[in-house]
């Protein structure tokens, strides 16, 4: 079973969109999202961001953010980065015993040049930071299954 972790700054808005997006795509993975900060932890989605992801099929409302921690590097098979500022931060926080993959989560995501999700805590795109997200999220499933191909 494939275990993703979706990491960004605050946990509140590009993370938990991607953790609902993949679970609605893939509700057979095990999905997360986590921030590499502590600023938000313990709270739900941001408010637009819910707005944003139930417009289009998706539940962030049950969601609550987490901090990034040390276990996550063996819990989870990958570990998926919305900017380079989050993967270079998982980086530093990574233990040298890490079996996750770390990568930027727009790496997988086909018809985009994007690198990073645009924080829409700051650019307002919520619909933007949405339709790359599910660009990855297709992506990365079908790298999955080639994968997991015979
Ligand atoms: P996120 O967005 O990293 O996509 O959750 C942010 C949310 C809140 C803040 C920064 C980024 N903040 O500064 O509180």
């Amino acid at each position: 079973m494939t275990r993703v972790l979706f990491v960004c700054l605050g946990n509140i808005c590009r993370s938990p969109s991607a953790e609902a997006v993949l679970r609605a795509k893939a509700p057979d993975l095990t999905v997360d999202s986590a921030g590499t900060s502590d600023w938000h932890v313990g709270s739900p989605p941001y408010g637009p961001a819910i707005e944003a992801g139930s417009a289009r099929g998706y539940d962030l409302s049950p969601l609550r953010a987490r901090q990034v921690r040390e276990s996550d590097f063996s819990d989870f098979d990958w570990i998926l980065a919305m900017d380079d500022q989050n993967l270079s931060d998982l980086r530093a926080l990574a233990p040298s015993d890490a079996s996750a993959e770390l990568s930027l989560f727009l790496e997988f995501a086909r018809g985009t040049e994007a690198r990073a999700v645009p924080d829409p805590y700051y650019t307002r795109d919520f619909e933007g930071a949405l339709d790359l997200i599910e660009q990855a999220a297709d992506g990365f499933l079908a790298e999955l299954l080639k994968a997991s191909a015979p």
